[in-house]
């Protein structure tokens, strides 16, 4: 179909998916939530030192930031333990003078390690582990919000005892590893908020309900012990084409709050992978979900930290998931759609998910 200017502006219209304004004439998120006792923000890396449009973006949405990949270990330490500095310098240099605060994220993850890091000695691994957290966090000490310390402990199809992920941390040193990170790190920069992060837990399915409990007890042995754990991080990469029950997640979050610690949404975005390729439909079964989440779980009073995991579909990392793309194949759509993932387009457009949130975060102090 050939569309002229005409019928492509009443088709914009009609969807309601597209609007000329920028962020910055819509509700703004990040002074929004401030007003209903929430941080607001976005992840963000090494784009933001070329694209002039994505930093503008952050800079007027975000009051917090989590670097999104700079100072995992397979970025930050590329070849071997010593470290290069440069980007993460700049990345905290940036969101210093533009008052976001950071957050440093996955500093200790079994997923991707990088190469070196697999050959060394269950003793060298543990060294590996002091140096990268204690030498991270002590550099920044001081100008970072927090830590993303510790991600993802959990992944029960691992079949390790306990139902920990497995990786050269836990092969090194058990999960021993955890309290081990976070003493490390209070030492390094004790004002910084250090959290333990995970994912999966908002799904209602096998693996979702697995983590839970154990991440429960996780949280409560830590707190028990006397280890600094300031707040739990949960990922919200919401999957509505699994099951999911909000309210059950809520009421899991009110067991983690009651053990004293503050509640994070670290990673908030919503795959796509299950919905139709019309954009206009999409985009308002995204919005819907991102309403119908929040609005449940802002109850909480202990939800201090909203954090999208970038605040544009032009940063959505399921664009290079290979996993996303062959289940979009596998559900009968178009391998090469554009995704809907993120609450502004690849234009930096807001979308029917930007308002949503702002409705969302609007009713948190009506409860
Ligand atoms: C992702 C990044 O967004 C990608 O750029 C990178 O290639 C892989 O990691 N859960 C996490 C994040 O804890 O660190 C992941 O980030 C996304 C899933």
């Amino acid at each position: 179909m050939i569309l002229n200017r005409r019928t492509f502006l009443a088709a914009l219209a009609a969807t309601a998916a597209y609007r000329p304004a920028d962020a910055a004439a819509t509700p703004n998120l990040g002074s929004l939530a401030e007003q209903h006792g929430l941080l607001f923000g976005s992840a963000f890396d090494r784009e933001i030192f070329t694209d002039a449009s994505y930093r503008a973006l952050i800079k007027s949405s975000c009051r917090i930031g989590s670097v999104e990949n700079s100072f995992k270990i397979d970025w930050l330490r590329r070849n071997g333990i010593t470290a290069d500095f440069r980007i993460t310098d700049r990345l905290v240099q940036f969101a210093n003078s533009a008052k976001i605060a950071l957050r440093g994220t996955a500093l200790v993850w079994n997923d991707w390690p990088p190469t070196w890091l697999k050959s060394l000695s269950a003793r060298e691994v543990a060294a590996a582990l002091d140096r990268h957290v204690g030498e991270t966090i002590g550099r920044y000490a001081g100008r970072m919000q927090g830590w993303g310390v510790v991600n993802e402990p959990f992944y029960p199809p691992h079949r390790q005892t306990g139902g920990y992920r497995k990786g050269p941390w836990l092969e090194a040193m058990g999960p021993s590893y955890i309290p081990r990170a976070f003493k490390v790190a209070a030492a390094a920069d004790p004002q910084a908020k250090l959290v333990l992060n995970e994912a999966f837990c908002e799904q209602d399915d096998e693996l979702g309900r697995s983590v839970r409990p154990r991440l429960l007890k996780l949280v409560a042995e830590l707190k028990h012990s006397g280890v600094k754990l300031d707040a739990v991080g949960f990922q919200a990469h919401l999957k509505p084409h699994l099951p999911y029950n909000d309210q059950a997640f809520a009421t899991f979050l009110g067991q983690i709050a009651a053990l004293d610690v503050d509640i994070y949404i670290t990673e908030f975005d919503v795959d796509d992978e299950g919905m139709p390729d019309d954009i206009a439909k999409r985009d308002r079964l995204v919005a819907d979900r991102c309403e119908k989440f929040l609005r449940t779980i802002l109850t909480i009073p202990r939800v201090k930290v909203l954090i999208c995991w970038h605040l544009s579909d032009r940063y959505s990392w399921y664009k290079d998931a290979d996993w996303y793309a062959r289940a979009i194949s596998e559900n009968g759509g178009d391998p090469t759609r554009k995704v809907r993932t993120h609450l502004t387009d690849g234009e930096l457009r807001p979308k029917l998910a930007w308002d949503a949130v702002a409705r969302a975060i609007e009713a948190r102090s009506e409860h």
